[in-house]
């Protein structure tokens, strides 16, 4: 058995199939964890869980929309690994930059459901399976640096992270009694299928000029920037780090 920051750490990562999800699963596993590799496109959760060492990874087909795959996800863990203790709430959606009188309300209540409501499902699923046996569990939820920083064009988008950031400060607040730590990384702007989704569908140079301004650091983020944050946030070394926002975002945050 691998000897790593996450030795046997069971750890659920929703859309885990590209994108950071699939550099958090990577990373995870690199440092000795169980990852169940959770998408709703059941062909890249399960490329990317056959990728990871030593059969560590499992792809599961799921909608982190959906209650009752939260119960199976559970049951899932605890059959094949005997038990969950970390949960990387990843999956997320976008939508093109437009005026914010332009988005549908179809589209801000999906954003709501993908990118909020998990957070409320996910804790009626793990907070008492957690509680029962005794305390423990670690969750890090991936907001973004648009929650502080909200620029025109997403404002819908960042209302949503915004919600995950003040989400995860106050369940850390109410469970920090029973060992249970909640923290959100707020990541910049990255080269994932998001920077082309926010282009409208084109990843241009000038498009991806225009989204990396005034990031002083001079890049978007990467999936191992986040994925090392979290890893971070996950272990061990972060036991006493409950309600933290991280920034992950080159400095973007001061610009
Ligand atoms: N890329 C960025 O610029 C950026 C910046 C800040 C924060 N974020 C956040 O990081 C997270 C990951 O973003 P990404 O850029 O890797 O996105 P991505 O689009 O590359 O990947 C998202 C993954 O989530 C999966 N997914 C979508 N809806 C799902 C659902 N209902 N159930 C299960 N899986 C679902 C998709 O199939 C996909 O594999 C998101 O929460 C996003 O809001 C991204």
């Amino acid at each position: 058995m691998s000897t790593g920051r996450l030795t046997n750490k069971v750890t659920i990562v929703t859309g885990a199939g590209t994108g950071f999800g699939a550099g958090i699963a990577a990373k995870f596993a690199s440092e000795g964890a169980r990852v169940l590799v959770w998408d709703i496109d059941s062909a890249s959760a399960s490329a990317v869980a056959s990728s990871l060492p030593n059969a560590l990874g499992l792809a599961f087909e799921g909608d982190v929309t959906k209650p009752a795959d939260w119960s199976r996800a559970l049951e899932t863990c605890v059959q094949k690994w005997g038990s969950v203790d970390v949960l990387v709430n990843n999956a997320g959606i976008v939508y093109p930059a437009m005026s914010s009188l332009d988005v549908e309300e179809k589209v801000v209540d999906r954003l709501w459901d993908v990118n909020v409501k998990p957070l409320y499902h996910s804790a009626k699923v793990l907070v008492p399976y957690w509680k029962e046996r005794g305390g423990g569990g670690i969750v890090v939820n991936i907001s973004s640096i648009s929650a502080p920083r909200p620029r025109p064009n997403l404002v819908w988008y960042a209302a949503s992270k915004g919600a995950v950031t003040a989400t995860t400060r106050g369940l850390a607040a109410e469970m920090a009694p029973f060992g249970i730590r909640y923290n959100c990384i707020q990541p910049v702007i990255a080269e994932t299928n998001m920077l082309t989704v926010i282009q409208g569908g084109t990843d241009t140079p000038e498009g991806r000029a225009a989204l990396s301004a005034n990031i002083p650091a001079g890049r978007m983020a990467r999936p191992a920037d986040v994925a090392n944050a979290a890893c971070y946030l996950a272990s061990e070394e972060a036991s006493f780090l409950t309600g933290v926002c991280l920034d992950v975002d080159g400095g973007r945050s001061l610009a």
